[in-house]
């Protein structure tokens, strides 16, 4: 292994989820009156200082379900994985000081013409909505949220890919300065991701860039992520800065640090087991109960179809 520190996805099943401890502490926090407090404080849960405001909440889109109950928002916006701030999940606070503007994306490679786009004048071109999703984190914890943003394939179309293209690449943005994590050279940053070019064309792969009708709180990704919900959450690039199109297939951050665990398809499957525990079940944040875990998250109307020439690939890690 390349890396020295013990991830919360390297522990056996029996301590995968820390989460329960997490919420005690939580409730500790809440039992001694200082809940408010942390609700008070500027950036909780909000960027409120973030221009796109105005833009939010979008229309809801409820095309691809409406799953239930939602996460309440004071857990999703607290209980993170974003290791460019720290590798544990209580990094919301941390994450208060990063800048959210300027923000440019730069699209690159097999696109008619490369071009730089800043986020406020990407969000004006694009037909913003609401969409509620499941999320499962390979590590077994999962969320139901309400996103804001637009289908992925808006962005495509916007970046005119030519038709050599077979993958979409998205990084996020590389600054140390703002990322404490960055400075921690053990991990191959910056944090990259890839679709092949049918999966990002999809109807559900969708662009975030709000959460709960307002704009993207930082530690959840801002100002731009990736959300494939029948995909485990690290699939889910946050603070998108650039954009390439390739005819290769990139090598993702977590397949560097461990091939053998985490791969480029990484599709949600209760029967394929992570190689050291079960992904039978998952733990719905603030619930203490499992529930059974489902084929593509419960999408496999919308994408299983997508994998019917691929059965050869490892589609499941
Ligand atoms: N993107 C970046 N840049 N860095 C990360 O550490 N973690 C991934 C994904 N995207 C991660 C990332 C993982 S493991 C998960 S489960 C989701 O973000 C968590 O998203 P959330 O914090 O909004 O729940």
């Amino acid at each position: 292994m390349l890396i020295k520190r013990t991830r919360g996805w390297e522990l056996p099943e029996s301590q995968v989820t820390s989460e329960s401890a997490y919420l005690n502490r939580r409730a500790l926090v809440k039992a001694m009156g200082l809940g408010a407090i942390a609700a008070s404080i500027p950036g909780f849960a909000r960027a409120d200082d973030d221009p796109s405001a105005k833009l939010y909440p979008a229309k809801p889109n409820a095309t691809y379900g409406a799953p239930s109950p939602v996460t309440p928002e004071k857990l999703s916006t607290t209980y993170n994985n974003f290791y460019e701030f720290d590798d544990g999940k209580n990094l919301w606070k941390m994450a208060q000081k990063m800048p959210l503007r300027p923000w440019t994306i730069k699209v690159s490679g097999m696109v008619d013409k490369p071009f730089e786009i800043d986020i406020d004048s990407l969000l004006a071109k694009m037909p913003m909505e609401e969409r509620v999703y499941r999320h499962r984190c390979v590590e077994t914890w999962s969320m139901v949220v309400p996103w804001s943003g637009f289908a992925m394939k808006s962005l495509v179309d916007l970046c005119k890919p030519t038709s050599n293209a077979k993958y979409m690449v998205m990084t996020t943005l590389s600054n140390p300065a703002v990322f404490p994590g960055q400075k921690d050279d053990t991990y191959p940053w910056p944090y990259v991701e890839g679709l092949a070019m049918d999966e990002a064309t999809n109807d559900l792969c969708f662009v975030a860039t709000g959460l709960y009708g307002k704009p993207m709180p930082r530690q959840n990704g801002a100002p731009i992520r990736l959300v494939a919900p029948w995909k485990y959450g690290f699939k889910n690039v946050k603070s998108i800065a650039s954009i390439e199109f390739t005819d290769k297939r990139p090598v993702s951050f977590w397949e560097k640090l461990n091939a053998d665990e985490y791969g480029f398809w990484a599709n949600v499957n209760p029967q394929v087991p992570h190689p050291r525990w079960s992904q039978a079940t998952e733990k719905p944040l603030g619930s203490s109960d499992r529930v059974p875990t489902q084929l593509y998250n419960g999408y496999a109307e919308f994408v299983a179809g997508l994998y019917e020439g691929r059965k050869a690939e490892k589609l499941f890690r």
